[in-house]
């Protein structure tokens, strides 16, 4: 294997986006690959600040405010840091990116998704994954693992309505049906490892691994 290939996860909160990001990463440097392993909005210290701007409660951005600091912060981490590291070959493995801007910023508003992807257009030279991880559980297994891991606390985003979430799903399979060469849809029940599994025998035959 010559060069990498990007990969995206994305779906609702609490599904199991950054512990499948993660054990993906693992398999993948445990093959000797170069993997970086990031996530949105963030993975650059600049995009980073502007994470704490957009999940912090205290400030309320509306809907075109708030896909302005997306596109932002996703310009500095495409720029400084996935474009480099595909550059020299690497795996990128990113827990969020462009979809979760389609199905939140868009799908819970009046905008666009033209408007959302000319923004990453003009941010981030309109770079897409080579493979997007769309996640999916019952809203009660979701909603058990959320209170196991934080309690009642939720960020900016994640503390929005029942509906919006719905919403936002809903959008998310919208966009997997548009483009169903580069999506693929994993059911996120089970234990980690079995949903590991279902994300590894995805991957397995780029590396010419039967999976
Ligand atoms: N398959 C699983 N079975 C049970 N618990 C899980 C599973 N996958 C993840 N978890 C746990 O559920 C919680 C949510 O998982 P994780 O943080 O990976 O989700 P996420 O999609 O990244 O969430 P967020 O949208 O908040 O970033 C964590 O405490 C994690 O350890
Ligand atoms: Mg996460």
């Amino acid at each position: 294997m010559s060069s990498g290939r990007f990969i995206t996860f994305e779906g609702g909160e609490g599904v199991g986006k950054s512990t499948q990001a993660r054990m993906l990463a693992d398999i993948l440097r445990a093959r000797g690959l170069g993997v970086l392993l990031t996530r949105e909005p963030g993975g650059t210290p600049g995009a980073e600040a502007i994470r704490t701007l957009l999940l912090d409660k205290q400030y309320d951005w509306d809907a075109r405010a708030e896909a302005l600091l997306f596109a932002a912060a996703r310009s500095d981490h495409v720029n400084h840091a996935i474009r480099p590291a595909l550059d020299r070959g690497d795996w990128v493995v990113c827990d969020r990116f462009i979809d979760s801007s389609r199905a939140y910023q868009a799908g819970g508003s009046d905008l666009s998704d033209d408007a959302i992807l000319s923004m990453h257009t003009i941010g981030s030279h309109a770079l897409m994954p080579d493979v997007t991880f769309l996640l999916y559980a019952e809203t009660d297994d979701v909603a058990a693992r959320l209170a196991a891991r934080d309690g009642d606390e939720t960020d900016r985003i994640g503390g929005r309505s029942a509906p919006y979430h719905a919403r936002v799903a809903a959008r998310f399979r919208d966009l997997a049906a548009m483009d169903p060469e580069r999506f693929v849809l994993i059911d996120a029940s089970g234990t980690m490892d079995i949903v590991h599994e279902r994300v590894w025998r995805a991957i397995a035959p780029l590396l010419g691994e039967g999976g």
